[in-house]
Order: C-alpha cells, then structure tokens, then sequence
C-alpha cells in the first residue's frame, strides 16, 4: 500500500509517479496521489499532470490543476486559460482561474478580465481575486468597477470593501464610547419621535420584542400591513443609529388572531418570517436564529378539539417557542474590528467565564408581571446582553414595556436607553430601575419627550463647540 512518505519520495522521480499513475485503475488512489504530492521541486516535470487535464474523472482534472498552480509558471497560462473557458465542471475551471491568479504577472491581466463576465460568479470571484494584487492599474481598476452593480450579492460586498472604504463616522464618538444624555435614560414617547433626537451610530445593541400584532390591547394597528409598515420604519432609525457591526436581536413569533364566530377561521401571523426580508433589505446581516423554548405547561393550550376527534388537518400544536432573531449591521469588518476597538481590561472584563448555552435552543421560564402582559424574562435579557455587548455599552429596547432589558443592563454594568409610549408601563419602568444605581457616575432619568429633546439640542451645542 502506498503512504503519504512514498509518495514524497516519488515526486522526484517522476517516471515512476507517471507509471504509477498510468498504471493504476482506482480513482481513489489516483486521487490519494494528487492529494499527497505537497510542495513540488524545482524544474519538476509535469507532463503526466497536463495529460491528467484530459482525465473523464472531475476530481482528477480538479487536483492535476491544484498541482499544476504551484509551480506559477508562466508558460502554462494558456493552457490553463483554455480549460477554464472549456471545462464542463466549475470546480475545475474556478480552480484554473485561481491558479492563473496565482502567477502574479501582468500577462495574466487580459485573461482574468476574460472572466470577469462569466456565468459562475465563483469563477468571478478568483479572477477579482488574481485582480487585486494589480488594483492600482487604471485597467484593473475600471474593469472591476464595472462590477459594482453585479447581482451577485458576495461580489458585491468584496467590491465595495475593496473601492469603498471610506471612514464615514459622522458622530464625535469613538466605536466604544456613547452620548451621555442617552445614557441610563427612559423617554415616555413614541419611539420614532424619541429617534428623530438621536444620532447616527450612537448605540452598540438593540434587543428588543415588538408589540404583538392585535395580540394584546396596546398593538391595535389598520391591518397587519400597516404594522409591518410601522416596524420596518422603526427597525430602519434603529439600524440608523446602531455603529458599525453591531448587533440587533429581535424577539418575534407568529400570533393567531381569533376568529369571529363559529363559522369563520383563526388567522395566524407569520411575524418573524415577514419581518426578515424587510430586516435583509435594509442593511441588517441575518447572523443566527435561537430558539426560546418554554415549559409546554406554561402556554395556551390548542390541543383540546383535537384530543377529543384525532382527525388530521385539524392538528394545533402548541406553541412553547419564541424566535430570538440575530442580526448584525451590514460591514465589510470583520467581528475582530469590533473587538479590537475595546482597551483590553474591558475585553477581559466581559468575557464569559464558566457554563454558558452552547445550543440554539434556549430553555427558559416565561415570566409574568403584575401589570405588563409581555415580559421578557430576565435571564433571556441577562444572555443577550452578556453575549452580544461589551461593559459599558449603550444597549436600547424601542418598546421598553416594564424595562426589564434595562433591569438587566443596569446589572450587568452596560449602559441602557428605553422609550416606551404607555405611561403606565413608563411608570412601571420608573418602579423598577428607580433603586438601581450600580452605575454611580449615570443617575437613572426618566424623561418625556420634550427632556429629551431638550438635552439633544444641549448635546449639539456642546459637538458644535
Ligand atoms: C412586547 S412589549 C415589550 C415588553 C418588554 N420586553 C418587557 O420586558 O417588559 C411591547 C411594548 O411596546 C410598547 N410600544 C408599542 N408601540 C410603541 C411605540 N410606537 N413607541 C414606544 N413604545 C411602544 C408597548 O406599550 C409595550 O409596552
């Protein structure tokens, strides 16, 4: 049986390896060779590769190619040109376009351009790729801008990194810092008002669970329309004022409407599923989908007419999770950027130290209030928060409702900004943040929105000096 060793040793006497090859009838060997061959010598003869490029077997052709790119060798271009223009299988020809690439000559220039108009955006996407290295050329250079509009949405993204990476941090905060009149601050307002008063790139997470469409009496909206209309507009100003990769969690699910008599039908909301393309659309990054799953003895029960007739069609399960939606502001930066903003005290401050949910699949109790209907439970927003920001953030809930997300920041040592609409609920806020001041250098406010306007304008006044 031939080892790996063998056939390091064969690759410099390659009419042996040639033989080998020819001789041998199993793909797989043929494939544990070409797989094993390594860094190959100096003046190495590769003949018996060009003659692979002819092989019936796609991997073959594949790993001949793998092989034939390291030897960069200008005299094979052609050759490698041809088979990525004629190839049937696009793993062969986007491997001879990389390996093109790699010869980092001018000559490559005119042919990886050839493939800039391709079919496979794969294929696109290693000749952008052998591009770069020449993106100072004019030539280069207005051929890949060409590109910008391409439909492929990665082609896209490595364009516009590549073009576009200007600094546009418009507010006077750097990527850590926050304004201090949004800091620990809950304003009684409509959230869109209340948004209208701050600025862009101000906090670094949203987490957040949307009034429920007709669920419960203080979402009352036309038509299910007009309520995705409502939340796409609020989502936008959130992302607006979200910085630079950072993360939005949203926690949603489908509600059921109930019917109007007897001889009319229940009608259930796909909330989150609806909600996403519009999330997509405006710059949001889909991350992860976690799944909030409750004690089945804690929800409504759908399963009575069932239990008594078993007839299919008429199954109702019952409903024991909650999507937790993760999203991230749309950036060529990598997380790593994001990380590197913070002093590294900070950093190790906010690790996670111990157990933590390693799975998708949250298991956690509901928790109920005494006067709002829609709780989060605190350990839902204690995960949140530990996961997805660091000490010392500014992290917002738009409808702050009993302000148990603030509840929760307040103890984990990050900063909170809520609004919240309902007086009563504000009121309920103010009962529970008013004894927290683990933040000793930000009192708690609680403000309507004319406060906040006011200390706006004041925040302004001060950027303008
Ligand atoms: C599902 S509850 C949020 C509960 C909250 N997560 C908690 O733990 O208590 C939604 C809240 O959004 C508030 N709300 C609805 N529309 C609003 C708007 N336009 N501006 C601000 N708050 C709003 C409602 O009054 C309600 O308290």
């Amino acid at each position: 049986m031939l080892t790996k060793t063998d056939i390091s040793q064969l690759k410099f006497n390659v009419d042996e390896l040639k033989n080998l090859i020819q001789n041998q009838n199993e793909i797989k060997k043929v494939v544990f060779i070409l797989e094993n061959l390594g860094k190959l010598p100096k003046n190495f003869n590769y003949d018996f590769l060009l003659e692979l490029l002819s092989n019936k077997n796609e991997k073959i052709r594949y790993l001949a190619i793998k092989n034939i790119a390291k030897l960069e060798n200008l005299e094979l271009l052609n050759t490698l040109y041809n088979i990525a223009k004629v190839d049937e299988s696009t793993n062969v020809r986007r491997e001879a376009v990389s390996a093109i690439g790699r010869m980092r000559h001018k000559l490559i220039i005119k042919k990886l351009v050839d493939f800039l108009n391709d079919n496979d955006p794969k294929v696109i996407m290693q000749a952008i790729r052998g591009l770069l290295t020449f993106k100072d050329e004019i030539y280069v250079k207005e051929n890949l801008k060409k590109l910008f509009n391409h439909p492929n949405e990665m082609i896209q993204q490595v364009l516009n990194k590549e073009f576009n990476e200007k600094e546009v941090n418009k507010s006077k905060y750097s990527h850590i810092e926050s304004p201090d009149y949004m800091k620990n601050a809950v304003v009684l307002g409509d959230v869109l008002e209340t948004l209208k008063y701050v600025q862009d790139d101000s906090i670094h997470l949203t987490f957040t669970s949307p009034p429920y469409y007709n669920a419960r009496d203080y979402s009352i909206y036309q038509s299910y329309q007009e309520y995705l209309d409502f939340l796409e507009k609020v989502f936008k100003e959130v992302h607006r004022i979200t910085k630079e990769g950072r993360f939005f969690i949203l926690n949603t699910s489908p509600v059921i409407v109930q019917r109007m008599s007897r001889s009319h039908s229940s009608k259930r909301y796909p909330i989150p599923y609806d909600i996403h393309p519009l999330l997509i659309k405006m710059g949001w990054e889909f991350i992860d989908d976690i799944i909030w799953v409750k004690p089945e003895a804690s929800v409504k029960n759908r399963n009575a007419g069932f239990l008594q007739h078993r007839k299919p069609l008429a199954y109702k399960p019952n409903p024991c999770s909650e999507s937790i939606m993760v999203y991230r502001k749309k950036t060529d930066k990598l997380l790593d950027w994001n990380m590197k903003q913070y002093p590294e005290e900070i950093i190790e401050k906010s690790k996670i130290k111990g157990n933590y949910e390693t799975s998708n699949i949250w298991k956690i109790d509901p928790t109920f209030d005494k006067t709002h209907s829609a709780v989060f439970p605190i350990e839902l927003c204690n995960r949140v928060i530990k996961f997805y920001s660091f000490i010392g953030d500014l992290v917002f809930d738009p409808f702050g409702g009993s302000g148990t997300f603030g509840e929760s920041a307040l103890k984990s040592n990050r900063y909170f900004f809520l609004t919240e609409k309902d007086k009563f609920y504000f009121e309920r806020i103010k009962e529970k943040l008013s004894n927290d001041f683990l933040f000793i250098d930000k009192k708690n406010k609680f403000i309507d929105l004319d406060e906040f306007k006011k200390l706006f304008h004041e925040e302004l006044n001060d950027t303008n000096k």
